[in-house]
């Protein structure tokens, strides 16, 4: 099978990469930069261009079995700044991307959503993927709009589609700009000696699945006939708290000073608990995650330590 992954130099993207192909799968990566923190990849075929240049990736799909959609131009916390910025660069790009694999013959694509955004404010806990979708930024609005055109391009044309859910994703290549998640940006702060700062009083609780975990996800909905969506989830909840007090136990054990963090006011964005229920997960593509906070947390700080060792010396 041929699989191109379109954002496939980002973070979630070059672990799909490594799990295709260490599964014997050929890969083709089209995206508008190269990983930040790898060379390419043996074995890949490396295309660089934007979501948004239709003539290039229509190209890019020729011999294609199955797309696997990585890219979003845009994050949560900011995309309410420029919502027509959101909806023209994922959404519309998306839509004309479903009519490019129509003609093309591609019939096959893995989406990656956000179980953390589409709901909006949750009702239930854990939240399964019956959840009314009321989601309170654009970024969730536009996850949810492309959902749907997925379901409608499956209905009226029959592409097998499966949209994964992904809850906190975290692990190595995780970046360290402070949009990508809480344990990257912590780990990332106290490896270069600065102070870990906390959103509010650290209360608020969110479901952190490791990044392999996800990959492995891709990979299993790859493999499957199955439709519609799926939460991506860990299935549990870890307070912003308990990840700090996780990574002070790592960095002490690792001979680093206690991990004190600086407490500011909360955002009004956060919502208090988000947990997936990945039952259906589970069940219909015979998934389940296998890495715990504990071991990830350690993985990921044993790998920055490595990236700034690298930089110094
Ligand atoms: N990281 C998270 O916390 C998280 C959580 C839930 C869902 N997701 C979703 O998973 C997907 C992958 O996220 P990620 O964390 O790997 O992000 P990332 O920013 O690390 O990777 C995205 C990749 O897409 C590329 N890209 C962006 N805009 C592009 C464009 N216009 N044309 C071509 N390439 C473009 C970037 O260069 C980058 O390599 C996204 O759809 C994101 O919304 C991420």
């Amino acid at each position: 099978m041929k699989v191109l992954l379109i954002g496939g130099c980002g973070f979630i993207g070059s672990h799909v990469a490594d799990r295709l192909l260490a599964d014997g799968l050929q890969v083709r990566v089209y995206d508008r930069r190269p990983e930040l923190f790898r060379t390419p990849l043996p074995g890949v075929e490396y295309v660089m261009g934007d979501l948004a240049d239709t003539a290039q990736i229509y190209e890019a799909m020729s011999g294609v079995d199955a797309i696997i959609h990585l890219v979003s131009t845009t994050v949560p916390s900011t995309s309410n700044l420029d919502p027509e910025a959101d909806i023209t660069g994922n959404l519309v790009a998306t839509v004309r991307l479903l009519e490019m694999m129509r003609a093309a013959g591609v019939r096959k694509m893995i989406y990656l959503s956000s179980g953390g955004t589409v709901y909006g404010i949750p009702r239930t806990d854990p939240v399964a993927e019956t959840h009314p979708l009321q989601p309170i930024s654009s970024y969730g609005i536009v996850k949810v709009a492309i959902e749907n055109y997925l379901h409608m391009e499956h209905h009226l044309h029959g592409l097998q589609h499966v949209v994964l859910r992904a809850s906190n994703p975290y692990g190595p290549r995780q970046g360290h700009t402070g949009i990508q998640g809480i344990i990257g940006t912590h780990l990332w702060r106290i490896a270069k000696g600065e102070q870990v700062e906390v959103w509010g009083d650290g209360s608020i609780v969110r479901d952190f699945i490791h990044v392999r975990d996800l990959a492995d996800l891709c990979l299993a909905a790859l493999n499957s006939d199955a439709s519609g969506c799926y939460n991506a989830g860990y299935g549990e909840g870890a307070s912003v708290n308990d990840v700090v007090r996780g990574i002070d136990r790592t960095v002490q054990a690792t001979g680093g000073a206690p991990v004190v963090p600086i407490y500011k006011p909360g955002r009004s964005f956060d919502v208090p608990r988000v947990v997936l229920d990945i039952t259906r997960a589970r069940t219909d593509l015979g998934w389940s995650p296998k890495i715990t906070l504990d071991e990830g947390i350690a993985e990921s700080w044993d790998w920055v330590r490595e990236q700034i060792g690298n930089h110094t010396h």
